[in-house]
């Protein structure tokens, strides 16, 4: 239920009604509320560690050699999956500092690959796109500096297969609803999906459910992670 400035006016206008006006308030909240627990719940629902989800796809807990990684950031996983696959070629959605970024590059140094990066330009934040990547995996990454939109059929041009995809940029029903297929048809059969924070909303499990595909799905510090198999 949408509550626009002209029904407030029109409400504001009439005393003799301001219960029927916070009765739509409040079921409008509860609906904006509910939809993330109705997904995060699903998540939840199917949830393993991550330990044992990098059992299941790697045979191991694995290591990684990048130093100081965040609690939020995926880059363990990320890394370990990447040398499972021996990955040459990944795609990646969503950069910030660089931590997955980083992750990628150390493991795709090992094989000469190479690492494409999506993120929406920010000349005036505090964060440097990718700052913590070190110049010596420069040479293994491209970034290109737009929105997912644009970015993404650019980077599948640049790189029509793919080894391996981390989608962690818009994070809306519609963002993830456009670049989720597209990722996913230029996986390799056998390649790996990740998706992070897929509790925001429902379009991982109805991605997943269209296709018919069977997710992993991980608890990781605050959120979830999913992750398919092609
Ligand atoms: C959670 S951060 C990425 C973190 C990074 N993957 C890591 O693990 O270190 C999300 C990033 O997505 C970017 N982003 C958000 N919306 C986007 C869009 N529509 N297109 C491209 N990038 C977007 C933001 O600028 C932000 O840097």
């Amino acid at each position: 239920m949408k509550i626009s400035l002209k029904s407030t006016l029109w409400y504001l206008a009439r005393p003799g009604i301001y219960a029927e006006y916070l009765k739509k308030v409040l079921l409008a909240v509860k609906k904006r509320v509910m939809k993330p627990v109705g997904s995060g719940q699903w998540c939840r629902s199917k949830a393993m560690s991550m330990d044992d989800l990098m059992l299941k796809l790697v045979g191991g807990v694995g290591a990684c050699p990048v130093e100081n990684l965040s609690e939020s950031t995926n880059g363990l996983l990320l890394y370990n999956l990447a040398e499972h696959l021996q990955a040459t070629r990944i795609i990646e959605t969503g950069v910030a500092r660089g931590e997955s970024t980083r992750c990628f590059l150390t493991s795709l140094k090992n094989r000469n690959g190479k690492l494409i990066s999506t993120d929406i330009p920010r000349p005036d934040l505090w964060v440097d796109t990718g700052c913590l990547v070190p110049d010596d995996l420069a040479e293994y990454w491209q970034l290109i500096e737009q929105p997912d939109r644009k970015a993404l059929p650019k980077a599948l041009e640049l790189m029509p297969k793919i080894d391996m995809c981390y989608y962690d940029s818009d994070k809306s029903y519609g963002g993830r609803m456009f670049a989720y297929p597209l990722l996913w048809n230029a996986l390799r059969r056998g390649g790996i999906f990740v998706s992070d924070d897929i509790d925001d909303n429902f379009a991982f499990r109805d991605f997943c459910k269209n296709l018919g595909l069977q997710p992993f799905i991980a608890k990781t510090a605050a959120r979830f992670v999913g992750v398919i198999r092609k």
